[in-house]
C-alpha cells in the first residue's frame, strides 16, 4: 500500500527559471529597481502568494511583475501533494479575490501541489505549469509508494495525463519513482526527473502484467460462464415454456375430445329418442290402420253375401305338368287360390307343393290317395287326413285347418268327429268330365255369386286354358279372388 510519508515540493521543477513560491507577511511594495526609494511598480496585499527568485541577500525578483521586493517581506512556502477529488473537477483562479475568471479546471484524480491558504480560505496551488487559487475542501492529501519504471524503453513524463501533452522528461528503465495517484491508465509520479504523469503500463511489472492478463482471462471466463449460464437458463425456460405449452395443448385436445364425445353421445341419445318416438308413432299409426282395416273388413264381410268375393279351388294335385301352369297363370293375374292336394301327390312332387305355399296360396288336404272317406271308419279317416296333413306340413311348413273330402262325400260321423273343417263348393265346373274350357267358363258364368267356391282340378290341361278365361271373366264382373280362409 501507499506509504504514509508526505512528499513535498518547492515549485521549481517545472519552471525554467528557478523560482519559488512565497507568501507576503506584510503589505508589500514592488520596486522598479533594487533600491528602496526607486519607483514602485505595484503593491501586494499581506498573505498573497507570489513566484519569485532571489537575486541578492535582500532582494527578490518577481518575474510576473518585472519588479523587486524586499526579502524580509516574503516567506518561502513548501508545497504538499494533494489529489483533486471532485468528480467534475475544480476551477483554479488567477486571483484569490476574484473567482469569476478561472485559469483552468483541475480534473479528478490529478495532483496539485498545495502551498497553503490565503486569507479568504482559498489554497494556492501548482497544477502542471499553472499557478493559482483553488477551493481547499475537494483536495485529499496524497500518500505515495515507490515503484520502478518497468518499460525497457523508459517512460515519458507528461505535464498532464495525455500523450498529446508536453513531455517534461524521459525517465529511464528501472528508475525509482514515487507514485501518488492513479486513474484510468495514468499514474502521477514524482521522480528525480520531475513530476507529472506517465502511462501506468510503464510501471507495471511483467509479473503484474501476467497477473492482470490472468485476471482479465479469469474475468472473461467468468463472464463467458455467466453468459452461458444465462443462455442455458433462457433455453431452459424456453424449453419449460414449450413443454408447458405442449402440456396445455394436450389438455385442451383432451378436453376438446371429451367435449366432442359428450356432444356425440348427446346427439346419439337425441337420435335414439327421436327414433324411438318415430317407432312409437309408426306403431300407433300401424295400429290405427290395422283397426281401420279390421273395421273395413268387418264392414265388407258384413256385406259379403252381396259382395264380390270368389274362391277358386283346385283338387287332386299336385301334378307335374298342370300345377306349375296353373300357378303361373295365377301369378300372372295376381290371383290367390286354394289347393286341396293328395298326400301321395305331395310326397311325389314336394317342390310343386312347396311352390303352392310359397306363392301365397292356401294349401289343404284332399286325403292321401282319394278314397271315399265316407265309407271308412273314423279312426281310419283321421289317420288318412293326419298322414296327409303331416306330409303337407313336412314339405311346406303349413298346418292345414280345413280339408276337402274326395267326391264331396261326407257323413255325419265325419262332420261331428273330425277336427278339421270340411270345405265343399258352390260351383262345380265338371272340368274333369268334359275337358272343355268353354264349358268350364260357362259353368262359372252361370253358377258364380258373391262368396262362391268354384271347383276345378289341376290335373287337366284344359283347365289351364279355361282358368285364363275364368279369371278374366270374374275380374270383368268386379270379383276379387280370395282363399278359403279369407272368404
Ligand atoms: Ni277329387
Amino acid at each position: 500500500m501507499f506509504s504514509t510519508y508526505i512528499l513535498v515540493r518547492d515549485g521549481k521543477a517545472n519552471t525554467e527559471v528557478p523560482t519559488f513560491v512565497y507568501q507576503t507577511n506584510d503589505h508589500t511594495y514592488v520596486y522598479k529597481k533594487m533600491k528602496r526609494l526607486s519607483k514602485k511598480v505595484t503593491t501586494i496585499d499581506k498573505g498573497d502568494f507570489i513566484l519569485a527568485k532571489p537575486v541578492s541577500t535582500d532582494w527578490y525578483y518577481l518575474t510576473d511583475e518585472k519588479g523587486y521586493v524586499k526579502a524580509k517581506n516574503l516567506e518561502r512556502q513548501i508545497g504538499e501533494y494533494q489529489i483533486v477529488t471532485s468528480a467534475n473537477g475544480e476551477p483554479i483562479y488567477e486571483e484569490a479575490y476574484n473567482k469569476s475568471k478561472p485559469l483552468t479546471t483541475a480534473l479528478e484524480g490529478y495532483v496539485v501541489i498545495n502551498y497553503g491558504s490565503s486569507k479568504n480560505g482559498l489554497s494556492f496551488v501548482e497544477y502542471g505549469d499553472i499557478f493559482g487559487y483553488i477551493d481547499a475542501a475537494p483536495l485529499n492529501v496524497a500518500s505515495s509508494k515507490p515503484m520502478n519504471i518497468e518499460n525497457a524503453n523508459g517512460a515519458n513524463l507528461y505535464l498532464f495525463a495525455s500523450t498529446k501533452e508536453k513531455i517534461i522528461a524521459k525517465i529511464p528503465y528501472q528508475s525509482e519513482v514515487k507514485v501518488l495517484s492513479q486513474f484510468a491508465d495514468w499514474t502521477f509520479v514524482d521522480s528525480d526527473y520531475g513530476y507529472g504523469y506517465i502511462v501506468t503500463l510503464d510501471i507495471t511489472t511483467q509479473e503484474e502484467l501476467k497477473k492482470q492478463e490472468e485476471m482479465k482471462k479469469e474475468a472473461e471466463r467468468l463472464e463467458a460462464e455467466k453468459i452461458a449460464a444465462e443462455k442455458k437458463a433462457v433455453e431452459k425456460k424456453a424449453e419449460e415454456e414449450r413443454k408447458a405449452k405442449i402440456e396445455e395443448e394436450k389438455k385442451k385436445e383432451a378436453q376438446k375430445l371429451a367435449e366432442q364425445q359428450a356432444e356425440a353421445e348427446k346427439k346419439k341419445a337425441a337420435e335414439e329418442a327421436k327414433k324411438k318416438e318415430e317407432q312409437e308413432k309408426a306403431a300407433e299409426k300401424q295400429q290405427a290402420e290395422q283397426q281401420e282395416q279390421a273395421t273395413e273388413n268387418q264392414q265388407s264381410q258384413g256385406s259379403s253375401g252381396s259382395g264380390k268375393k270368389v274362391a277358386l279351388t283346385f283338387d287332386d294335385g299336385p301334378s307335374a305338368n298342370v300345377t306349375p301352369q296353373i300357378l303361373n297363370t295365377l301369378k300372372k293375374h295376381q290371383v290367390k287360390a286354394t289347393f286341396f292336394v293328395l298326400g301321395q301327390g305331395v310326397e311325389k312332387h314336394p317342390n310343386i307343393a312347396k311352390q303352392i305355399a310359397d306363392d301365397g296360396h292356401q294349401i289343404a288336404g284332399h286325403s292321401w290317395n282319394h278314397r271315399d272317406l265316407s265309407k271308412l271308419d273314423i279312426p281310419t279317416v283321421e289317420a288318412d287326413l293326419k298322414k296327409t296333413n303331416d306330409m303337407i306340413q313336412q314339405v311346406t311348413g303349413v298346418v292345414p285347418a280345413v280339408y276337402r273330402p274326395p267326391y264331396g262325400a261326407i257323413n255325419n260321423s265325419m262332420r261331428n268327429q273330425i277336427q278339421l273343417s270340411p270345405i265343399l263348393w258352390t260351383v262345380d265346373t265338371l272340368d274333369w268330365k268334359h275337358h272343355n274350357p268353354s264349358q268350364t267358363l260357362q259353368s262359372v258364368k252361370s253358377g258364380t255369386k258373391p262368396g262362391a267356391i268354384i271347383l276345378m282340378h289341376d290335373i287337366h290341361q284344359a283347365t289351364v286354358t279355361a282358368l285364363e278365361d275364368v279369371i278374366q271373366y270374374l275380374k270383368s264382373q268386379g270379383y276379387t279372388f280370395v282363399t278359403i280362409d279369407e272368404l
